[in-house]
C-alpha cells in the first residue's frame, strides 16, 4: 500500500516492536472507485473517511490543537476530571478498543485510571499514525498487551479472542460523523463485539453555532489544509490533476440538521482529469467532505438506547459543550 510509504524507515522498526496487524484497508484502487463514483452523482460528496491518509491524520492531530478546536481539549479534561468514576464504570481486568486511535493521549489517560487493563486494541486507517500511537502506550504502559489493527472499522470488524471483558472507546465525536441512521447501524455492530461489556464515547453538544463555526474555520487554515488533502491525495495516489487553489474549503453549521457540513468549492468552472475521467466542475459547485453531527444529552442517549446500550452515565463540562457517556452492553 502506497501509504505506507513515506515514514517507511521509522516504521520499519516501529513493525518489529508493534506488528499491525493490517486487516482491510482503504487500497488505492477502493479510493480510485470510490472517488469517481462520488464525483459523478449530483450533488458531489465523497465518503469522509477517505480524508484520513498519513498527511490527513497528522492534519487532524495538529486540528486537535487549535485554539478554536475545543472538543479536544474538553474531552481530555472531561477523562482527567472524572478518571476514577469513569475507571469504576469500565471495571478491571478489561480488554480497551478503541476506534479511530490517533496519537494515544486520550487512552493514556484512560489507561492509568484503569484497574489492571489487560490489553489494548487500538484500531485506525491509518498505519503510520497507528504505529506511533501503539509504541507511545506500549512505552509508557510496559504491562499491559498493545495490539494494533490496521482496518476500516466502519466494515465488519474480525477481533482477536478477547484477552477480558471487551470495552469500547470511541472518543472525538467521531460517531458525529456517521448521519444517525448509520450511527445508529454501527452501535449496533459494536454492541454484539461489546456484549457483556460496554462503550465509553465521546459525543459533541449542539451549542451556539457561532462556537461550532469558529471550531470548523480557525484561523490558521488547517482545517482548510485537511480538507483540501482529499484533492492531494487524490493527485498523489491516482494521479489526479486538480488544483487544489481551484477549490475553497466552505464549513458551515446547519441549525435544523444539527451538523457541520464541510465541502470544497469549485471556484471556478473546470475539469478535472482523475484516472483517465474527466469530471466537470461548475463555479460554485461543491464536493460534500464530510459531516459532523452535534448532539442534545438525552439525544444521544436515546440513539444509543435504540442500539440496544444501557445508557449508566454521562460527563459534561461546565459550558455543556462536550460529552463523555458511559453505555453498558447487556450480557
Ligand atoms: N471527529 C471530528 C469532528 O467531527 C473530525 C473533524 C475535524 C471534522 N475537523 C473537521 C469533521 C472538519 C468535519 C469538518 O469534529
Amino acid at each position: 500500500m502506497r501509504a505506507l510509504e513515506p515514514g517507511a524507515r521509522g516504521l520499519a522498526t516501529l513493525r518489529l516492536a508493534y506488528p499491525p496487524a493490517v486487516a482491510e484497508t482503504a487500497t488505492e484502487s477502493e479510493f480510485g472507485a470510490a472517488l469517481l463514483a462520488g464525483l459523478r452523482a449530483y450533488p458531489k460528496r465523497v465518503p469522509c473517511k477517505y480524508l484520513y491518509d498519513a498527511a490527513g491524520a497528522e492534519l487532524f492531530e495538529r486540528i486537535c490543537d487549535l485554539p478554536e478546536y475545543y472538543p479536544t481539549r474538553t474531552e481530555l479534561a472531561l477523562l482527567g476530571a472524572h478518571r476514577e468514576a469513569i475507571a469504576a464504570a469500565m471495571g478491571a481486568d478489561a480488554e480497551l478498543i478503541e476506534f479511530g486511535a490517533g496519537a494515544g493521549r486520550k487512552v493514556s489517560l484512560l489507561l492509568s485510571a484503569l484497574q489492571r487493563p489487560r490489553a489494548y486494541l487500538p484500531i485506525d486507517i491509518a498505519p503510520e499514525a497507528l504505529a506511533a500511537g501503539a509504541r507511545a502506550v506500549a512505552e509508557a504502559f510496559p504491562a499491559v498487551a498493545v495490539k494494533p489493527l490496521v482496518a476500516d472499522y466502519t466494515r465488519a470488524l474480525r477481533l482477536p479472542a478477547p484477552a477480558g471483558r471487551r470495552v469500547g472507546f470511541f472518543p472525538g465525536s467521531t460517531i458525529g460523523n456517521f448521519a444517525p441512521d448509520e450511527a445508529l447501524a454501527f452501535l449496533r455492530r459494536l454492541a454484539v463485539l461489546l456484549r457483556g461489556g460496554g462503550l465509553l464515547v465521546g459525543v459533541d453538544l449542539v451549542k451556539d453555532p457561532a462556537v461550532l463555526h469558529a471550531a470548523y474555520n480557525d484561523s490558521a487554515g488547517v482545517t482548510a489544509a485537511f480538507n483540501q488533502n482529499l484533492l492531494l491525495r487524490a493527485n498523489r495516489e491516482l494521479g489526479a490533476g486538480f488544483r487544489p487553489e481551484l477549490f475553497a474549503h466552505y464549513a458551515f453549521y446547519h441549525p435544523g440538521a444539527r451538523r457541520i457540513e464541510m465541502h470544497l468549492t469549485s471556484l471556478t468552472d473546470q475539469e478535472v482529469q482523475i484516472a483517465g475521467h474527466a469530471i466537470g466542475f461548475a463555479a460554485g459547485e461543491t464536493i460534500h467532505t464530510e459531516d459532523s453531527y452535534k448532539y442534545t444529552v438525552s439525544g444521544f442517549q436515546s440513539l444509543a438506547a435504540q442500539a440496544g446500550y444501557l445508557p449508566r452515565e454521562v460527563w459534561v463540562d461546565a459550558e455543556r459543550r462536550f460529552s463523555l457517556h458511559w453505555l453498558a452492553v447487556p450480557a
